[in-house]
């Protein structure tokens, strides 16, 4: 992603260590000199009380700004999971916000495309309504909601989140290369792939020109749909790989999962692009620096 900003160093608290946005922190984190003190779940479990959370986060030390990296990210299992979601995603944020308020800190935020029901037809726009339609987008809601109740909070909503490291949609696409002759994706639910560097800096440059509020980031490029991304994933591998695996196109019906999931959720992203001063990646040229990743 191309900034107009230039890197001031500043010491930061991830909550969350092994993630896929968190291992994206570390690294963009690094070529810029900030300082990250990462929190996982061994040294601060978001599902304990705030008094606990508090405490992992005053052991550290002085902090410029807290990054909640951190979430309950199984959109099936949390259908069954509603408490659990509900603490890691609203209430743990709730008080990540009270603690950042407390040091008057920025506070960073991650939010979801599934705040929304999927039934529009152009990217949704930051101030849009939000009706998510599964309990996983009900949570990220609630906790959105919560951490903007802070002057300082900065919510960034994502979608289709992948690099060439995590366990997410590109790398089982990657994998699959050789394994299989044929896939069957689903080819009804529209949006815009994110690589996790491109949130990664997102967060870096709403920290460096602090401008708090909700914001929409993802990759730009043309909406796709699950079976194209996996196609493009195919067609942009690197040469000599085994075996390219046919796509076939399937509905939702012909795939039903716990959780619906939203038809349409590609996110407008102009306004995070004039504010910082941004212009976020083709999600194309992401897939190609997802291969680089996945091949060394
Ligand atoms: N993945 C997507 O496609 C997608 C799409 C839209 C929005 N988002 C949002 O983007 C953000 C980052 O997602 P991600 O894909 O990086 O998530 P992820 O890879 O699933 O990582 C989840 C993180 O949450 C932490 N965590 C889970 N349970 C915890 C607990 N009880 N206590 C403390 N930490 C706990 C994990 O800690 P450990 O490091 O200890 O394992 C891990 O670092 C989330 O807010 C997510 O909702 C994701």
């Amino acid at each position: 992603m191309s900034s107009q900003t230039d890197h001031k160093p500043m010491k930061f608290a991830v909550l969350g260590k092994s993630g896929q946005l968190a291992q994206a922190l570390r690294r963009a984190g690094e070529t810029r000199g900030h300082q990250l003190f990462f929190l996982g779940r061994d040294s601060c479990d978001l599902t304990a009380s705030e008094t606990v959370i508090s405490q992992a986060l005053a052991r550290l030390p002085q902090i410029d700004a807290v990054i909640n990296a951190a979430a309950y990210t199984q959109v099936d299992r949390a259908e069954d999971a509603v408490d659990e979601a509900m603490q890691l995603n609203r209430t743990a944020p709730a008080s990540l916000a009270r603690f950042s308020k407390g040091r008057d800190i920025p506070l960073i935020h991650i939010s979801t495309d599934y705040v929304f029901d999927g039934t529009a037809n152009t990217p949704y726009l930051p101030t849009d309504e939000t009706s998510p339609i599964n309990a996983y987008g009900r949570s990220k809601l609630a906790g959105e909601q919560a951490v903007m109740t802070y002057a300082k909070a900065t919510v960034l909503r994502t979608s289709w989140l992948y690099d060439g490291f995590g366990r997410n949609f590109f790398t089982t696409m990657a994998r699959k290369m050789g394994e299989v002759e044929a896939l069957r994706i689903v080819a009804d639910q529209y949006g815009r792939p994110t690589h996790t560097r491109t949130l990664a800096d997102a967060c870096f440059a709403a920290l460096q020109n602090p401008n708090p509020g909700l914001y929409h980031v993802t990759d730009s490029g043309p909406i796709t749909h699950w079976a194209d991304f996996a196609r493009a994933i195919f067609e942009r591998a690197p040469k000599g790989l085994p075996l390219v695996p046919v796509v076939t196109d399937i509905s939702s019906s012909d795939y039903p999962t716990p959780a619906a999931r939203p038809k349409f959720s590609a996110l407008e992203t102009q306004a995070f692009e004039i504010t910082f001063g941004c212009d976020l990646p083709d999600w194309r040229d992401m897939v190609d620096v997802a291969w680089a990743e996945f091949v060394t």
